[in-house]
């Protein structure tokens, strides 16, 4: 049942390109644009759209805030990412015209169903994006399109998020087509640039072995760090979650920008700091200001661990440890730079001894608010 795997969590690890392709198959038409049959809403109700709220919990919340810049930086529209459980408490500013996009693995999540509930009350509209068929909050909302990870079974999310990134980005491309923000070649562009994701993950799945040596070098450590600018900010966030959550270590993640802010602070020496670097292409400010904070935290004595670009020469000289990427349009970034986080906090995981696929304290249906 486990194909082979120790875990449930390493085998879903390994069906993410798979995962990624099918959630895209049928989604993308010929010429390149996107088709999403299953979302009851009409081009006219999506043109209308001034506002977009995205509310998930955890790891769901970590796809909402990648997809908040990549539906930001298509299609104009103000995108705000809540977590769930507290959107409706502070009273948000929701009508006709907003958006609010609810993004749940389980499709049973207390707090996000609230959130989705709330929204529909003000008059918003919704649209889940899920991968459990005929759940409960895909049933209540007005548009779904589901993900087509298949079930996940370990408690940890992994090729959930993945499918998720790919289910935003799709929303983010469709709202900039009808709305008429990208001509059908720029987004014929980027699905291209989508349609070789798998690939690319499959090359990197290969290439892991470093991370489990790591893996075993980190697993006494009383505390890891991550940081991360732009979408690398949140796949930072997720890395930390994912060590917490089953290697009961602390672990946290940081803009790196904030890190003068206080948290570099914490650096000691031998601290180590997981550094997810952006693309040099496109946003090469945002790399080398990475870069530069990677440098300070050094200088404090921190041990890097860097994930970066293949081909990005010039990060090496700052890595204790290199983590090389498929090269990949910054915005799709996290569909490569999550991978090596999880397998890393997986097998720290196993090496401490722990129950993998069902870490205490958590259940993988959070149905209580
Ligand atoms: C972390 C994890 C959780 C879930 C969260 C939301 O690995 O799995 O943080 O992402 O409980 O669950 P869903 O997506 O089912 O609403």
């Amino acid at each position: 049942e486990k194909g082979g795997y120790d875990y449930f969590m390493l085998k879903e690890i390994a069906e993410q390109p798979q995962a990624i392709a099918d959630t895209l198959l049928g989604r993308l038409s010929e010429r390149g644009d996107i088709v999403l049959d299953e979302v009851r809403l009409t081009d006219q109700d999506l043109r209308d759209v001034d506002k977009v709220f995205i509310v998930a919990c955890g790891t769901a919340y970590h796809a909402g805030m990648v997809a908040k810049y990549a539906i930001e930086h298509w299609t104009r529209i103000p995108c705000e990412v809540e977590l769930a459980s507290e959107f409706r408490y502070r009273d948000p500013v929701l009508d006709r015209s907003t958006l609010v996009v609810a993004v749940s693995q389980s499709g049973e999540t207390m707090d996000t169903l609230m959130a989705l509930r709330h929204a529909k009350q003000q008059k918003a509209r919704v649209l889940a994006i899920c991968n459990t068929n005929g759940s409960t909050i895909p049933r209540e909302s007005d548009a779904v399109l589901y993900t087509h990870g298949g079930p996940e079974i370990a408690v940890a999310s992994t090729k959930a998020f993945l499918t998720q990134l790919v289910a935003c980005y799709l929303i983010g491309l469709h709202l900039a087509q009808v709305r008429g923000v990208m001509y059908a070649d720029e987004v014929a562009a980027v699905v291209s640039r989508l349609r070789r994701t798998p690939d690319a993950l499959r090359e990197l799945l290969g290439k892991m072995e470093d991370v489990r040596a790591l893996a075993r070098d980190l697993k006494s450590s009383s505390t890891v760090l991550f940081i991360g600018r732009h979408v690398g900010y949140p796949v930072a966030l997720e890395g930390a979650l994912k060590l917490k959550e089953l290697a009961y270590m602390h672990a946290e993640g940081f803009a790196a920008g904030e890190l003068k802010h206080g948290p570099i602070a914490l650096i000691d020496k031998g601290t180590p700091v997981v550094c997810v670097v952006p693309s040099p292409a496109g946003r090469g400010v945002m790399r080398d200001k990475v870069v530069s904070n990677i440098q300070e935290v050094r200088a404090r004595g921190a041990r890097t661990i860097v994930i970066a670009e293949q081909g990005d020469d010039g990060v090496v000289a700052y890595a204790d440890h290199l983590i090389e990427v498929p090269r990949t349009p910054t915005l799709l970034a996290p569909l490569m730079t999550t991978v090596p986080l999880q397998i890393l906090a997986c097998e720290i995981a196993a090496a401490r001894g722990h129950d993998v696929d069902q870490p205490r304290n958590l259940a993988k249906s959070v149905t209580v608010e």
